[in-house]
């Protein structure tokens, strides 16, 4: 049997990425075999199928970290062909081991998780690592005793997939959600899925001191950089910062004052964590669930296949609205 797979290699120095035709036995071992059908579009993956930065560490290799499927064959007992299942996450799929961009995927069985209740192959990976990760860092911040009534959340990067979600998932718990975006003209966007007020890139702290007016009582924030020494500068005395995101850089510079001064804490949120080994946070966002994204059929949409690299291209260049999520041939 011969399937289509995106596959990034490196020849002459660099990463580029092409779609292929191959066989089940060109795919890296594993006991379980899934036939896609839905794969999901974050910012990684459209680094990794654009060849930027360093996110694919083996070559050639299918990349895309966000799969949803039934089972196609299975030497592991816990999975019997035709369940709908998904994989997602992880250090070594669509990393080090093929990936989701392909009309196949073979993996070990513990990366594999079954499809909670209530949700489709569609939802699962609409949701994903994005809604996950959000999720999470959400959970911190209510951890950490930033409860509705203690003032503004600012949301970073908020027309982005994971922001989206947490701007849908903090509105549906009764927050009043600020969101920064670079792209004023999806303030309509913004409004219709949660957001109480929007404000550019440019408007997060009044000015450039230290300590600036004090504004939030939590943030999220899933750009890092500039932004993210502007979150801290504004934040309420006790007011937390949850940061998983380096969409504007990998480095920031900030001062000691907000800590020591204000009491501000930075969370680092780290989301990646196979299906079979997530938090409640995944659960919890199932239907019934108090962390249900309201919006998930406003923030994420359909491709195809075939449109997969002209969107990651758009995403690195200019950015794109929401979370893209692949319908797979077949
Ligand atoms: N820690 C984890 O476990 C984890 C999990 C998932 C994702 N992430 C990270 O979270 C971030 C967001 O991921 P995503 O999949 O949601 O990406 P995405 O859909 O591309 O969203 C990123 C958003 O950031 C904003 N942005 C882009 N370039 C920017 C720049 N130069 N300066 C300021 N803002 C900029 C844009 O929003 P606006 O135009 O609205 O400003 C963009 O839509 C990425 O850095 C990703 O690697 C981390």
């Amino acid at each position: 049997m011969r399937f289509r797979a995106v596959k990034v290699f490196h020849e002459d120095g660099r990463r580029a990425s092409r779609m292929v035709t191959q066989g089940i036995d060109d795919l890296d071992p594993g006991e379980v075999l899934i036939k896609s059908k839905y794969a999901a579009v974050n910012f990684k993956d459209a680094r990794a199928v654009c060849g930027v930065g360093n996110v694919v560490k083996r070559f050639p290799c299918i990349p895309g970290v966000e799969v949803s499927g039934a089972v196609a064959a299975s030497t592991s007992p816990a999975f019997r062909e035709g369940d709908m299942v998904t994989v997602q996450g992880g250090q070594e799929f669509g990393i080090r081991h093929d990936g989701a961009y392909g009309e196949y995927v073979r993996v070990p069985a513990a990366w594999v998780g079954r499809i909670p209740a209530g949700m489709d192959a569609f939802e699962a990976v609409a949701l994903g690592l994005a809604a996950y990760t959000s999720a999470v860092a959400v959970e911190e911040l209510i951890r950490l005793g930033i409860t509705p009534d203690k003032g503004l959340i600012a949301v970073t990067g908020a027309t982005g997939g994971c922001s989206s979600f947490a701007i849908d998932i903090l509105a549906g718990l009764g927050y009043r959600v600020v969101a920064s975006t670079g792209k004023p003209g999806e303030a309509d966007y913004l409004k219709a899925i949660g957001a109480a007020q929007v404000i550019g890139r440019d408007a997060i702290a009044t000015g450039p001191k230290p300590l600036e007016e004090q504004r939030w009582a939590g943030a999220i924030d899933a750009v890092g950089g500039a932004p993210l020494d502007a979150l801290l500068r504004t934040m309420k005395k006790r007011g937390v910062v949850c940061a998983f995101g380096n969409a504007a850089g990998e480095t920031f510079t900030t001062s000691i004052y907000p800590f020591i001064l204000r009491s501000v804490s930075l969370v680092g949120i780290n989301g990646n964590h196979p299906v079979s080994a997530r938090g409640a946070a995944w659960t919890r966002m199932a239907p019934g669930g108090d962390l249900r994204p309201r919006h998930t059929h406003k923030i994420a949409y359909e491709i195809a296949f075939d449109e997969l690299q002209a969107h990651c291209d758009k995403l690195i260049r200019s950015g794109v609205r929401g979370r893209a999520v692949v319908r797979m041939p077949g």
